[in-house]
């Protein structure tokens, strides 16, 4: 690790270790080195090959909900091989520590792949819903792991009407339940922590810059810069997967 990189995470290794309060902010980079494709990457990135509008919006899936749930099939798919990886772990062995010592650490994370919880974190939230889930669009009951593939595109729930992906779409309200999860590690937090994520899209991207306003300590973890990489008092250049166990060995250290 070069030496720039370390003085910055033994600086937020100190900061986690007098933090009672904790809120961790992820994105797709977290899961990149799961194998789990991110959104911006100029050639690795889904919004590289595919068009967000055609695919992750409403208004796509009332038009072509055939195309839109074999997409998202193509996505559970690929999930099935991939594995949570050593940012994630380091995590969630970060979240028991803090629990250990009377501190709490919440997860806020834009993934909809599960791999926090895969990883045995417990304090999660899902801002942007699960691609585990699915939702039927005439009850709005949830329906989970349902078979894969369908049995018949589009599919139908038992309730008889479409099945859609229990994510967020573009245009769509994040699930309440998680905005008011999210709402409360931002108001409470001493400590924000944004890693793996691109800081582009809202709500997520304003958070650094509401908990920084509130006086939290803030803290970025990411390969490259970002909107919010000149805001936080420390900001990190490096891979989750390589930079959150090395968090985790020196603030748990003796
Ligand atoms: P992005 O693809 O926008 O950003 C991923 C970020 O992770 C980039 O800044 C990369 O530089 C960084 N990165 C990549 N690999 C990394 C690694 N191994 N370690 C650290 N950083 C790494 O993904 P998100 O910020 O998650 O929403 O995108 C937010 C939302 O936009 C997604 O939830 C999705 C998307 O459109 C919806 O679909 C509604």
């Amino acid at each position: 690790m070069d030496a720039a990189r370390e003085r910055g995470v033994e600086r937020l290794a100190e900061s986690l270790r007098s933090a009672e309060r904790i809120a961790v902010l992820t994105g797709a980079g977290f899961s990149a080195e799961s194998g789990v494709p991110t959104f911006r990457d100029a050639m690795t990135g889904m919004w590289a090959k595919f068009d967000p509008l055609r695919l992750a919006t409403p208004e796509a899936f009332a038009a072509d909900p055939e195309t839109v749930t074999r997409w998202y099939d193509w996505r559970r798919e690929l999930l099935a091989s991939c594995k949570p990886n050593p940012g994630h772990a380091a995590l969630a062995e970060l979240e028991r520590w803090s629990r250990s010592r009377g501190s709490r650490l919440t997860v806020l994370t834009q993934n909809v792949d599960g791999l926090h919880h895969a990883a045995g974190g417990e304090d999660v939230v899902e801002l942007h819903g699960s691609l585990r889930v699915w939702r039927c669009t005439k009850t709005g009951r949830e329906v989970a792991d349902p078979p894969f593939p369908f049995n018949e595109y589009p599919p139908r729930s038992q309730w008889g009407g479409l099945l859609r992906p229990g994510v967020v779409w573009f245009g769509e309200m994040l699930p309440p339940d998680a905005v008011e999860a999210a709402e409360e590690a931002l108001a409470t937090c001493d400590l924000f922590i944004s890693a793996g994520t691109s800081a582009e899209v809202h709500p997520a991207a304003g958070f650094a810059q509401r908990a920084a306003a509130r006086g939290a300590a803030t803290a970025e973890i990411n390969r490259d810069p970002t909107p919010i990489s000149g805001l936080v008092d420390v900001s990190i250049r490096g891979m989750t997967g390589q930079v959150l166990p090395r968090l985790l060995e020196l603030a748990t250290a003796d």
